[in-house]
């Protein structure tokens, strides 16, 4: 066992946290407070390689493992979260699936422009009437000639409102349940698509998320993503994927609020010294230094699975639960060592917070991650 990482992990990380102190946290609570998406920022993360982070270099990608890629997707996170899952959507949402199930005309048109940050992907599986319960989606997609049409709507689709093609899934066959269920790269231009303005976020503000409508909206047969029926394992697989993802932001944010609150524990002083000298803070900083070191170590096994090729849901569902359950205590936490101070916008401890929240529900709620590490435990 090696927990060095290589030279190549190294420069990552480094040039990550280069480009989050200087280009993403300066302009993380502006864009917080305005609820601005970071265009600018954006493009530069696709000229660094980072929206396909493990595509291969031939296909438009920067060609690395899934460790770099999570310790990108924490340097970025801790700079600005918002940022962190608009490239999180990107690399495991629409990349991934587009690469493992494309044909070689679709990774042409939909992954060379979307690994470089040319353009935005995005992933649309969640309904109004159906979130933690995927396999009950009511969209439709009906075969016409050379064509799919699609009717129904999705929601809470993050970078839904600034998505050049989004990964739709769709029922085929309604009587077959989960295996009636087909994925499509959907264009935003197609006729028949439509979305809601941008949600009002309690966290997250510098990512867009929306609902989508789709009314008559036809798209071309060669659009279909994998076979009639197999969209199901396609969204469960992605998911096992971006939960590395989103277990990365969850570290990256956790380690925003912990240094937040570890810098201001040496300068806040009370009863005559720093509030670091009490073992109450100090308990407190222990317990939260400990957590994220024990997120990492989960998230690095996931992605080191995922770099092996071998099936990792309950590694991942465990790195996820974890990381966002601790991050929500660290962040909360955070905001204790402040005191008063920290429950004003004055000071990012609330906003950490606030970014905190949605790691627990987004990508699969906690309550999901507990359903799946158990379904892999009661089998071995
Ligand atoms: N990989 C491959 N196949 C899988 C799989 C996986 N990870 N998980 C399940 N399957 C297969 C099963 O093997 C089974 O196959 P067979 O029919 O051939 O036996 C089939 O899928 C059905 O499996 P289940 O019976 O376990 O399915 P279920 O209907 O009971 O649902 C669930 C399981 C875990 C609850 C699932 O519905 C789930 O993960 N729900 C949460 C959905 C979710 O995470 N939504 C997030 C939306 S995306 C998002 O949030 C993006 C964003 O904005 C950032």
């Amino acid at each position: 066992m090696d927990f060095q990482l290589t030279e190549e992990q190294r420069q990552v990380r480094d040039m990550c946290r280069d480009f989050a102190a200087k280009e993403l946290a300066p302009n993380a609570r502006r864009w917080d407070l305005n609820h601005e998406f970071p265009r600018d920022a954006v493009k530069k993360l696709g000229e660094l390689g980072l929206m396909g982070i493990a595509v291969p270099a031939d296909l438009g990608g920067a060609g690395m493992d899934n460790i770099s890629y999570a310790l990108a997707m924490e340097e970025i996170s801790r700079g600005c979260a918002g940022t962190g899952v608009i490239m999180s959507v990107s690399n495991s949402l629409f990349c991934d699936p587009v690469m493992k199930y494309g044909t070689d005309e679709q990774k042409k048109t939909f992954l060379a422009p979307y690994a470089s940050g040319e353009k935005l992907g995005a992933y649309a599986l969640t309904e109004p009437q159906s979130g933690s319960d995927a396999a009950e989606i009511k969209t439709v997609a009906v075969a016409r000639g050379d064509e799919y049409v699609l009717d129904g709507s999705k929601n809470f689709i993050t970078n839904g409102p600034q998505a050049d093609t989004i990964l739709v899934f769709a029922m085929t066959d309604k009587a077959k349940r989960h295996k009636g269920i087909t994925a499509f790269l959907v264009p935003t231009d197609a006729k028949g698509f439509t979305r809601s303005k941008p949600d009002d976020k309690v966290g997250i503000r510098a990512s867009g998320s929306c609902s989508l409508y789709f009314e008559g909206c036809a798209i071309p047969k060669r659009n279909r993503l994998g076979a009639e029926g197999d969209g199901f394992k396609i969204a469960m697989g992605t998911l096992d994927g971006g939960r590395i993802g989103i277990a990365s932001q969850a570290l990256g944010i956790a380690r925003a609020g912990y240094e937040l609150a570890l810098a201001y524990a040496k300068e806040r002083k009370a009863f005559g010294q720093p509030i670091s000298q009490f073992q109450a803070i100090q308990f407190m900083l222990a317990d939260m230094a400990t957590e994220l070191d024990a997120a990492r170590l989960l998230v690095w096994r996931a992605a080191w699975m995922k770099d092996k090729g071998v099936r990792h849901s309950t590694e991942s569902a465990m790195a996820k639960l974890y990381a966002s359950e601790m991050c929500e205590r660290v962040t909360s936490r955070g905001i204790q060592i402040h005191g008063g101070y920290g429950y004003t916008k004055e000071y990012d401890a609330e906003r950490h917070w606030r970014d905190s929240r949605i790691t627990e529900i987004y990508e699969g709620t906690s309550e999901i991650q507990r359903l799946v590490i158990a379904a892999g435990v009661l089998k071995d």
